[in-house]
């Protein structure tokens, strides 16, 4: 049966004699006796509410006798049925030849996963109906080209995190909150032949004794995970999906991420290329604001972009693309960020837009925006405006730069003019909570001031903030700028919004 795709020599296929498969388990008991599993994690099982609450379950028996006992015929069958797939994906796995499943075609593969599926299945006597047979299939298909149980996930555009911790619980992200699923992994053996999967699929490894990765997916997704024993009750996974469609800024602002007052004054801000940061937590919306704001920049400039695993989609046309490397193995390789950014300076960019700065590769970002390389951008991990420039600070202080602190601050405050801070807030919603403005020095003190903020009025009965986009009132320190440059923006965007 596994005419083209099964492995060519020693591995015995689903059903031949002497193979470990599931008819010698089958013969073994019969159907109805092998229902009750004693493993306590089945992928199909959590699925499967159970049919008879147990408090209720003597009462209802003696109610309606038949019907209970048949939804504990149903319910045992649907274990069993967990039982079957999770031993047919096994099987699968250990018979395909992957090799020459990579040339077949999708349709080819998923019609011989049914018929060895359905062949299977009627040796076992199991009889499956029409939906449970493709609802099968598909998670067979899954599991032998994808990443299994993760596969509907990773297909499900409504989310945008995926968060394993162990076998048992994955957690998915969908617009700002987290949601426990009824997603499961047979065991840690199977999370972990996922992970590798994933791993080795783009070059790299991870085991023992290199017990956590960092990678990019081939769809460009962001994939981080750390195995035991490091990871103490399982493998840790988490995925950020990349998404095709970037939110652009006209979505941004339909979505409540900042008022239109605020995008015009950010297209002034970039087109007239002052040096942005956006700061924010994680998973703030960092990434995507920057995405949003590089769209502001005019078509004829060269953009390099440097990145530790590359999200960014710019939509200029002259735009180069770095991605940083970490060591191999041997400890050997690696190429961060601070190599890519100075290699970028002798690459004649226009402007520099750095995906996260986390490192010494502070200095050199810093350097390349006091030094010709103005409206360039970056992201930062920070809670304020104020904090952003602590955390400058203290990379670096980190990166062992020995400058007094005056002198550091000087630095900073010439060479960053915007601190864009987003902000997931408790209600899930993701907003641009602050724009602030680097205005120079006073004194040892950068000093800046906040042009538009979030205000929060109150919460609504189910959790949701209340607020509104405002300006602070103050006149942008920009304004002459813009106005040279061509932009002329209206004084009402600076004027404050009266709270309703
Ligand atoms: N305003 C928004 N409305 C809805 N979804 C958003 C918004 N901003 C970002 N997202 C989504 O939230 C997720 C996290 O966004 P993003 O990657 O930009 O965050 P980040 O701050 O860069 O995260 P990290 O700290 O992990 O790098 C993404 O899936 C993104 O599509
Ligand atoms: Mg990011």
């Amino acid at each position: 049966m596994f005419s083209r795709y099964k492995k060519p020599t020693d591995a015995k296929p689903v059903g031949a004699p002497g193979a470990p498969n599931l008819h010698a388990e089958a013969a073994k008991a019969p159907a109805a006796e092998r229902a009750a599993p004693s493993a306590p994690a089945q992928p199909a099982a959590p699925k499967v509410a159970p049919a008879v609450p147990p408090g209720q379950k003597s009462g209802r028996r003696e109610q309606v006798p038949a019907q209970a006992q048949a939804e504990d015929r149903e319910r045992k069958r649907r274990q069993r049925l967990g039982e079957i797939k999770v031993e047919l994906h096994k099987q699968l796995l250990d018979n395909l030849n992957l090799a020459a499943l990579e040339t077949a075609s999708e349709k080819d593969l998923r019609a011989e996963i049914s018929s060895i599926a359905s062949e299977v299945l009627s040796e076992m006597n199991v009889v499956l109906n029409r939906e449970e047979k493709t609802q099968l299939n598909k998670e067979l298909f899954d599991e032998v080209t994808g990443l299994g149980p993760l596969e509907p996930l990773l297909k499900d555009d409504t989310v945008n995190d995926i968060l394993v911790n162990g076998p048992q619980q994955v957690f998915v992200e969908r617009g700002g909150k987290l949601q426990l699923t009824d997603v499961t992994f047979k065991d840690e053996r199977h999370l972990l032949r996922i992970i590798d999967k994933i791993v080795s699929a783009v070059g790299r490894r991870v085991d023992e004794s290199n017990p956590h990765v960092d990678a990019r997916l081939s769809d460009g997704s962001r994939f981080n995970a750390m195995v035991p024993p490091i990871a103490v009750d399982g493998s840790l996974v988490s995925i950020r999906k990349f998404k095709k469609d970037k939110l652009g800024i006209d979505e941004l602002v339909k979505f409540g991420a900042f008022s239109e007052e605020m995008a015009a004054y950010l297209q002034a801000a970039v087109s007239t290329r002052l040096n942005v940061i956006v700061s924010g937590g994680t998973g703030s919306g960092k990434t995507t604001t920057l995405n949003a704001l590089s769209s502001f920049i005019d078509n004829s400039e060269r953009i390099l972009t440097i990145e530790d695993t590359a999200e960014l989609q710019l939509q200029q046309i002259h735009v180069g693309r770095m991605e940083s490397r970490p060591p191999n193995v041997e400890g050997k390789g690696a190429v961060t960020q601070r190599d890519c950014l100075r290699n970028a300076l002798r690459m004649r960019p226009d402007r520099i837009i750095v995906g996260e700065t986390r490192g010494e590769e502070v200095i050199d970002m810093l350097q390349a925006m006091n030094t010709g390389h103005d409206g360039s951008m970056t992201t930062i991990h920070a809670n304020s405006a104020r904090d952003g420039i602590s955390r400058l600070e203290n990379m670096i202080a980190m990166a062992g730069i020995e400058m007094p602190l005056k002198a550091v601050r000087a630095q900073i405050a010439s060479a960053v003019n915007l601190i864009v801070q987003a902000s997931r807030l408790q209600d899930g919603s993701r907003r641009m909570v602050s724009i602030t403005e680097i205005t120079g020095m006073e004194g040892d003190v950068i000093s800046m001031q906040e042009v538009f903020r979030y205000q929060r009025v109150g919460l609504e009965p189910n959790g949701k903030i209340i607020g509104h986009f405002t300006a602070t009132g103050v006149r942008s320190y920009y304004s002459d700028r813009f106005r040279q440059w061509g932009y002329d923006l209206p004084a009402a965007i600076f004027e404050p919004v009266n709270a309703k």
